[in-house]
């Protein structure tokens, strides 16, 4: 085979071929195959865009062990000349004049088949899985995400903070944190009383991954005004669920000078400018997505099905307001509901209970039919920083709730007066000296301020329709699992 041809001309991605089909040219480009019909065309995919780009060869002109190495999945590097295409599907393809097996593939050999396959099956082999045409088209919709969220802030003049991975504090006062130490198991020295010394681990301290990087944000929005985080974060809560990983990712906007509801209107402006910056960029994958969403639905009870397909559920999410109302006022829906008088709900709903999820999707999938915003929560089922409302029984928080997902989104604006502040971390058991610094943000210049922190893999399941949180990050860690 000649390749000097191959090396004389340079790549191009198959996304700008289709942007900008120069028809006539030579092109040379190199990709995965995903389809290899009638031992003439050749689907060829290099990640650059949903779309494949069909590779035409004669099958005579090439040697016959070449045709055989162009599988499922093998690397090639294809060079020939632009045409119009005469089938029907695409408006162009390449006619080869030259092709290389870059890296082959056994089709024997290999994990993947070209059929369907479960989500189950592909996140044993992740390390191939992005090649599939879903988990390409939610891994470029990730990128997106990732990139709207630095611009919404970025043009709304807010700087970008890198909170700690490895902290010393327990943000949420939740407890479930991964421990951080050189310490070998049963080789830890201990103290007087038997317990661990941890003042003689690296840090000088107990450590722990960071369950949020809100604590460090409140610093910097109380000098910078408004800030945002982004990054990783780490739950040690044993909940084996399709909505919850150990390790995920949260983007945490703070705001000095911002109350609840300047709060919740942030939310909602930040939630529809990036559904609409993947409806506007991501055309295709979107496309795709709410086609496979639909096709799974097919065989379900009409009950089960989603009421719009995914595409009309973003673009209506984006249309309407969302509902705004009080933990308080939900909890009266609630048991004024045909679902709670007929004993449909597992759980009891009570004033003071923390909802649960079958509560949250009656009130977002049934009653309400959009998302919701609700305010204004029990203080006794919230952290230790949120504001504490006149009526001394609620605090100033708000949790965005989504069709299908269930919470999106926890926030809160701050206690920011410093005895209400110590008498919640005294009344809650936290000890006083492991929060000074963040009760002297109240002593020193403090101000009114309010921040949330975004699920970013919960806002990815909305946007892709997927049914699981571990096939929207590329590599989950999850109780018992963390391959890769
Ligand atoms: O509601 P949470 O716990 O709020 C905080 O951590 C606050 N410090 C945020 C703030 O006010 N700055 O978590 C925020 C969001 C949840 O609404 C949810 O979307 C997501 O983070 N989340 C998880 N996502 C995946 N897996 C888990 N285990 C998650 N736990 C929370
Ligand atoms: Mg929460």
């Amino acid at each position: 085979m000649d390749t000097t041809k191959t090396t004389e001309l340079r790549r191009t991605e198959i996304k700008d071929i289709l942007k900008n089909p120069s028809v006539g040219d030579k092109v040379l480009v190199k990709g995965w195959v995903r389809a290899f019909r009638s031992n003439r065309f050749i689907a060829l995919n290099d990640g650059s865009c949903f779309t494949n780009l069909q590779v035409v060869i004669d099958f005579e002109h090439f040697e016959e062990d070449l045709l055989r190495q162009i599988n499922f999945h093998s690397c090639i590097a294809a060079s020939g000349t632009l045409v119009e295409s005469t089938g029907s599907g695409q408006l162009v393809e390449i006619m080869a004049e030259d092709i290389e097996i870059v890296g082959g593939s056994n089709p024997d050999e290999y994990p993947l088949q070209p059929k369907k396959q479960t989500m189950e099956f592909l996140r044993e082999n992740a390390q191939f899985r992005m090649r599939t045409n879903t988990m390409s088209a939610v891994f470029r919709i990730r990128h997106g995400v990732a990139f709207a969220i630095h611009k919404f802030f970025n043009d709304k003049g807010y700087y970008y903070l890198h909170s700690p991975i490895i902290t010393g504090s327990d943000a949420e006062g939740a407890g479930e944190m991964f421990r951080v130490t050189t310490f070998e198991p049963n080789k830890a020295p201990l103290s007087e009383d038997g317990s661990i010394d941890w003042k003689e681990d690296f840090f000088g301290k107990a450590t722990n991954l960071t369950v949020s990087g809100q604590l460090q944000a409140e610093i910097a929005a109380l000098a910078l005004s408004k800030v945002y985080t982004f990054g990783p974060t780490f739950r040690a809560e044993n909940s084996n669920t399709s909505r919850h990983l150990a390790e995920f990712w949260m983007i945490e906007p703070e705001v000095a000078f911002n109350d609840i509801h300047d709060n919740m209107d942030l939310a909602e402006a930040f939630i529809k400018y990036i559904i609409k910056y993947v409806l506007d960029n991501y055309p295709d994958d979107v496309e795709f997505l709410s086609k496979r969403l639909s096709d799974s639905e097919k065989n379900m009870k009409k009950e089960l099905r989603r009421p719009m397909n995914l595409l009309k559920t973003l673009e209506f999410v984006l249309e309407n307001d969302f509902e705004r109302l009080t933990y308080t006022e939900a909890i009266e829906l609630l048991k004024r509901s045909k679902a709670y008088k007929k004993g449909r709900f597992e759980f009891d709903v009570e004033w003071g209970i923390d909802l649960q999820a079958e509560h949250e999707r009656w009130l977002v999938e049934k009653h309400f039919k959009k998302p919701v915003i609700l305010v204004d929560y029990p203080k006794d089922i919230k952290a230790f920083y949120m504001r504490m409302n006149d009526d001394g029984k609620t605090v100033a928080a708000m949790d965005v709730l989504f069709p299908y997902i269930g919470e999106i989104i926890g926030g809160s604006q701050r206690e920011e007066r410093y005895d209400v502040l110590l008498s919640r971390i005294q009344e809650m058991g936290i000890h006083q000296e492991e929060l000074q610094w963040y009760l002297d943000l109240r002593r020193f210049g403090g101000c009114p301020h309010a921040g949330f922190g975004l699920g970013f893999e919960r806002i990815i399941l909305f946007l892709t329709g997927m049914a699981n949180i571990r096939d929207v990050i590329p590599f989950p860690r999850t109780p018992g699992n963390a391959a890769f």
